[in-house]
């Protein structure tokens, strides 16, 4: 596999300013050349280009940036598809907006190869708003209601030729849920582990579930990675802080078995703030050490758990 890095910053669709800076951050810190030490290939496309804006009002008047917001997603929607083509796509964010483009693009690369899309949402929020019911209007927070064909979304953002089934996706890490949202989540079928659910559980349960499911439909797996997934005490790098987050363990315990599962595909890296970071850690301790983990770093070697599909006779 090409490792192919592409860089999104976007960072209207965020309350506060900074993930623009994120690509950079990545690159300092060493993403390119962790994963060549991994032993793979990487090409850094560099950053994605928006397209041109159009003129686009919603009557909700709480939402900030739509124009933006759409061209980025056009944009990003585009090169997630080239870049799927042709190897595994690095998202590195900029905001969580940059998801409306990269599993849209992604889906469709699915679709033309005939696979199930599947999505790991790794995240303190479900980023399921409409566009309708954001009240915030920050649009990061509507990336997961779109890119599943929640309705709202036509004559604003781009039409989803392929929507990505709520039954396809599976959320780790939620602990802030806005009522909107948690009353989409509760019909829309997708599968949502809480802070909770890791509490009583742990996370290799909840994701080796996931993770046979994905295997079982012979599906393609992209992964949602939001630096708000993590605890802030070890990732404050991060407009949206939400306390009582994943540790430094339970997150390198998923992206190691993601590792071995090899259904992996694709990934986003988002919400990134240098501005807020603390001398680089967030980027490099964080975000750069956990997608090693996801691409192969190991402490020890050991036998593997196999995920390959089984068809069914
Ligand atoms: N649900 C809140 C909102 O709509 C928070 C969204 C946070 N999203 C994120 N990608 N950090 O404003
Ligand atoms: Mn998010
Ligand atoms: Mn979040
Ligand atoms: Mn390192």
């Amino acid at each position: 596999t090409t490792c192919i890095v592409l860089g999104a910053p976007v960072q209207e669709g965020a309350g506060r300013l900074g993930c623009d800076m994120g690509p950079s951050a990545f690159r300092t810190a060493g993403l390119v050349t962790e994963l060549r030490n991994l032993g793979y290939a990487v090409e850094d496309r560099g950053n994605i280009v928006p397209a041109p804006r159009r003129e686009v009002r919603h009557p909700n008047g709480a939402i900030k940036a739509l124009p933006e917001t759409v061209a980025w997603t056009e944009a990003i929607t585009e090169a997630a598809y080239q870049a799927s083509g042709d190897g595994m796509p690095i998202f590195i964010g900029g905001d969580h907006s940059l998801s409306a483009g990269s599993m849209t693009g992604l889906a469709r690369r699915a679709a033309t190869e005939g696979r199930e899309f599947f999505v790991l949402w790794l995240d303190s929020h479900p980023d399921f708003h409409t566009l309708e019911t954001t009240t915030s209007g920050n649009l990061h927070g509507v990336p997961m209601a779109y890119a599943t064909g929640l309705s709202g979304f036509d004559g604003y953002f781009p039409t989803v030729a392929n929507p990505l089934k709520p039954e396809n996706v599976c959320m780790i890490g939620i602990r802030s849920v806005d009522p909107a949202e948690r009353a989409a989540l509760a019909t829309a079928g997708v599968t949502v582990h809480d802070m909770r659910a890791i509490d009583e559980n742990g996370v290799a349960p909840l994701l080796d579930a996931f993770l046979k499911r994905v295997a079982a439909a012979d599906g393609i797996l992209h992964v949602s990675l939001d630096v708000d997934f993590l605890d802030p005490g070890i990732a404050p790098g991060v407009g949206t802080t939400v306390p009582g987050g994943a540790t430094f363990r339970e997150a390198h315990l998923i992206m190691e078995m993601l590792h071995d599962s090899g259904l992996v595909r694709s990934i986003d890296l988002v919400e990134l703030n240098p501005f807020l970071d603390e001398r680089g850690r967030t980027a490099h301790r964080q975000m750069v050490d956990l997608v090693s983990s996801l691409m192969g770093r190991r402490v020890l070697d050991r036998p593997t758990q196999s995920y390959r599909h089984t068809p069914k006779n």
